[in-house]
């Protein structure tokens, strides 16, 4: 079984190639737009740590995890959790892990398509000098009309699932290796332009303070909550993604270094872009900090449009927003889209107009919480929260305690043959008690937090 599913996967050509495509599914719209309004909405530096925390603790563990797993059984992760646990003798509940990775990578696509709309909106608004010399009051406007348009709004969010489907199409292994490797350097060196004028034109100083400076205010019972959550998202954790490219990996690959590599990619993006965020917040007494999701979209159009060739290098900023979006979007597709190619019998252009509708259906909620519903039901902070804070945090719970209680242990000692005992035993305490008993508590804390 195993065997035909190498070939019917084929193998990534080399570690490289994983890397570019783990990098490609966690730098998105995470770090990019929603830490920045997350930090900002819990009090900065604090939280900053937190996150980094679990990023370490939690997060790497769990990408190992997934990964191992994935290449372990080379299919769709669903039904590679009912191939593992098959092989450990389980009973099938557990495979049910899977099931709740593609709800979760479902739901996800459906917010997260509609805001990778408002980057190519906001490309096209850049790109034909709309925002040239705007003031905060503009720029806000200018975001509060996108919002009042639910039409442009749901035309922008088909217009980037089509593009995301039309990679899954041809099977992830293709075009987005080559779409990483132009669009991250592109993106660093970008990044060090906004720093450069975030310093002439902002508030670097106190940004950076914001962002690094420890202090209690604004934290609040659900912020390691929110913390561990977002580690999760940014890392693409709890939804499959990851299982799905582990099934790609070479058998002998080392792994943790390029987990690291893809773990530190994805902080410097987070760090670099809050900075300059909050650098234009407190420049400008009209925008707060916790204004929320169009945070990003209502300062960086401030630092682009006053700055000289701003316009241009804005069009590239969003342009680039929305190709590390589509590089994320895909590996949320991915999962749904191979289970139903295996065990469905669909062709790929079915399964992905399948998953790809469903997401826009879906997304649809999220596209009226900001204008036709406003006020009355908020279905985005409702799948956010649903995702973020429970379906994530659950998901990684029950891989812990899938690879640290339930698989057994040789099978475990496997797929980690490179390393040292000593080094192996590590992991497995942490798989074993140091993620499921994090988890496990914040989990419950934030829950009882947020409902009581
Ligand atoms: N990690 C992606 C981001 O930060 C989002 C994502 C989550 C992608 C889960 C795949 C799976 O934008």
């Amino acid at each position: 079984m195993v065997d035909r599913n190498k070939r019917l996967h084929g193998v990534w050509s080399s570690s490289r190639t994983f890397v570019f495509a783990a990098t490609g599914s966690c730098v998105g719209l995470g770090g990019i737009w929603k830490f920045p309004y997350v930090v900002g909405e819990n009090g900065g530096g604090t939280f900053v740590l937190l996150y980094l925390a679990f990023l370490l603790l939690v997060g790497l563990p769990l990408l190992l995890a997934e990964v191992m797993l994935g290449r372990r059984a080379r299919q769709s992760p669903v039904n590679a959790m009912r191939y593992l646990t098959a092989e450990s003798g389980l009973p099938t509940v557990w495979s049910g892990i899977g099931w709740l990775g593609v709800a979760s990578g479902l739901i996800i696509l459906s917010y997260y398509s509609v805001v990778a709309g408002w980057s190519l909106q906001y490309m096209t608004d850049m790109a034909s000098g709309q925002l040239q010399g705007a003031d905060a009051r503009a720029t806000t406007e200018h975001f509060m009309q996108l919002l009042a348009d639910p039409e442009r709004m749901m035309r922008w969010q088909a217009g980037f699932l089509l593009l995301s489907m039309a990679v899954v199409v041809r099977g992830v292994r293709r075009g987005l290796g080559l779409a990483v490797r132009w669009m991250m350097p592109l993106l660093a060196v970008l990044l060090l332009i906004l720093l450069y004028y975030s310093a002439t034109v902002g508030e670097l100083g106190k940004s950076i303070d914001f962002v690094f400076g420890l202090r209690a205010a604004g934290l609040t019972a659900t912020s390691a909550l929110k913390a561990l959550g977002l580690a999760l998202f940014t890392l693409s954790l709890g939804v499959g993604a990851m299982m799905a490219y582990g099934a790609y990996i070479p058998d002998r690959a080392p792994v943790i270094k390029s987990l690291l590599l893809v773990i530190l990619f994805n902080v410097l993006v987070a760090l670099s872009f809050a900075v300059v965020v909050f650098a234009m917040v407190f420049a400008h007494s009209g925008i707060r900090p916790d204004s929320g999701p169009g945070l990003m979209f209502i300062t960086l159009p401030l630092t682009f449009g006053n700055m000289p060739g701003g316009l241009l290098l804005g069009a590239i900023f969003f342009l680039l927003t929305a190709i590390a979006a589509w590089s994320s979007a895909i590996s949320l597709l991915e999962p749904g889209v191979a289970w139903l190619v295996e065990s469905r019998g669909c062709r790929r252009w079915q399964a992905n107009l399948i998953v790809g509708s469903l997401a826009w259906f879906l997304g649809l909620g999220s596209v009226f919480s900001f204008n036709r519903w406003r006020g009355d039901i908020n279905f985005y902070g409702f799948v956010d929260m649903l995702t973020s804070a429970i379906l994530l945090p659950l998901t990684a719970l029950l891989i812990a305690l899938f690879v640290g209680w339930k698989m057994r242990r040789s099978l475990v000692r496997e797929e980690m043959h490179g390393e040292s005992l000593h080094v192996f035993n590590g992991w497995y305490w942490l798989f074993r008690y140091l993620v499921p008993v994090a988890v496990g508590v914040i989990l419950v804390a934030g829950l009882f937090g947020l409902f009581v």
